[in-house]
């Protein structure tokens, strides 16, 4: 490099820090409440001091927030909060240091119990904030660990479980394919599980390890009751011409190691069994217990279940379809897409529903980034997909902490100390948008 040449870069490098500096001291302005001592990176007082500030104005879409916030996503370390658990702490050090709350929080929530089914096979620290924001005592949880994760992992996890009598990994593991068989597998497997426990659930609700929610379990059970009394929720129409190679040829799944895919064999598939008609719709869904036994009993959804073995992505025709059926318990046989259950950006809906992606796409779905956090709070689903806090750590922290005060500002009993993230906080918003 000659003198020129550095001489050029370090002004630049100047005007970058001068730009940096000033546009922090106009967030910082642009914030209303006073700031104390709170020192969460310590190295980094810019992005530690004051990051519910921070999160507040990445909520409301300030552009200057986004610049802080990436800066700082750059730069934090945070200490691993699976530490603990991998040092093997007992559990009640385990519940305390990671905040789980272990109390019903109203009357109402007591009485209305959720199941969760939650499909995972990477990222035990996503695993560890996914289940502290929804766990509850009242409710239970089935975890599907995918066979081919690595047995550290399944190890970890199976600690982590075992600190609760509510909490269980499925009996019977899948070698989980994207779009094949053994994701649908998976979700049974835990039912039968979750049917054969002595707590009388509700409702089930299945997740896997990249979602988080958008409301909390007191909304959840609301919106449910109000908006869909005792039915099921499986957003679907029924399948639309360009879904039909899904069902029309046979297709398989190829497993090996390191790779696993399906792909479409020559081999034209019979027509499904009892004449039914096959819906397309979201692989996620909300059901009634009742619904639940139903699929995992009666003949059609039996024959159905083996005569989709070998379709593409069985999960987003098997729910749908039978709860079109009109005599299965709780139907819905006229709905279609509605049923708020996941917030996702699609990328073909680009411009349409959304503004775009602020993260990146993998597979047409949004990985969330800092410039998609207004959008996703003020989304009427229970809960959004897609979240990887390996690349985007801050959206993570910013949609934990103000989740937490949410759900803490709805609670109708005494809270306890444990169950706050942060000692005091500093959010600039309306909570309940
Ligand atoms: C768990 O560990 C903590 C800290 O090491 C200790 O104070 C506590 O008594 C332990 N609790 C139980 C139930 O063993
Ligand atoms: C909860 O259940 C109990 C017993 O069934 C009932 O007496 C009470 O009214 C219920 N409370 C609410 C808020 O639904
Ligand atoms: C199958 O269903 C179609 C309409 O969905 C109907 O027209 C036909 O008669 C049915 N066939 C049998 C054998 O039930």
């Amino acid at each position: 490099m000659n003198q020129l040449d550095a001489t050029k870069s370090g002004f630049l490098l100047c005007i970058g820090v001068c730009i940096f500096i000033c546009t922090f001291i106009y967030l910082r302005n642009t914030l209303s409440k006073e700031p104390s001592e709170q020192k969460s990176f310590p190295d980094i007082a810019e992005c530690g001091f004051y990051p519910d500030e921070l999160c507040s104005a990445l909520f409301e879409g300030k552009s200057a927030a986004n610049q802080i916030g990436h800066f700082c996503q750059q730069i934090s370390h945070q200490p691993e909060m699976s530490d603990c658990i991998r040092s093997s702490c007992n559990c009640s050090t385990v519940l305390k240091s990671l905040h789980f709350i272990t109390r019903p929080l109203s009357e109402e929530e007591g009485n209305f119990s959720l199941a969760y089914i939650i499909t995972i096979h990477k990222e035990l620290e996503m695993f560890v904030k996914l289940l502290r924001a929804i766990y509850l005592p009242q409710n239970v949880y089935c975890i599907h660990i995918d066979e081919k994760s690595p047995q550290d992992y399944k190890t970890a996890v199976q600690t982590l479980v075992n600190c609760f009598e509510n909490v269980f990994i499925s009996s019977k593991r899948e070698n989980v394919v994207y779009a094949g068989f053994s994701r649908l597998q998976a979700d049974i497997n835990c039912m039968k599980d979750l049917v054969n426990i002595k707590t009388q659930w509700n409702y089930i609700i299945n997740l896997c390890g990249q979602d988080y929610p958008i409301k909390t379990n007191k909304e959840i059970i609301q919106y449910i009751k109000s908006k869909w009394n005792d039915k099921n929720i499986t957003p679907g129409v029924v399948q639309p011409p360009h879904m039909k190679h899904r069902t029309h040829v046979s297709y398989k799944e190829y497993v090996h190691s390191g790779t696993s895919y399906v792909y479409p064999t020559k081999n034209m598939k019979d027509d499904p069994p009892h004449n039914l008609t096959i819906y397309f719709g979201s692989a996620y869904y909300v059901l009634t217990r009742k619904f639940v036994e139903f699929t995992l009993t009666d003949v059609r959804a039996k024959d159905l279940l083996e005569w989709s073995k070998d379709t593409y992505s069985p999960d987003e025709h098997y729910w749908v379809t039978l709860n079109r059926l009109s005599d299965a318990p709780a139907a819905t046989p006229n709905a279609e897409w509605e049923g708020n259950i996941r917030a996702i950006k699609w990328k073909d809906q680009e411009g349409v529903v959304h503004n775009g992606c602020k993260g990146h796409y993998i597979r047409d779905i949004c990985v969330y980034g800092l410039g998609d956090l207004q959008w996703i709070i003020e989304s009427p689903h229970l809960f959004a997909n897609k979240f990887e806090p390996k690349t985007y750590p801050l959206v993570m922290d910013c949609l934990e902490r103000r989740y937490r005060l949410k759900v803490l500002q709805q609670a109708e009993v005494a809270l306890e100390a444990h169950w706050y993230f942060q000692e005091s906080n500093y959010f600039n918003m309306k909570l309940n948008v």
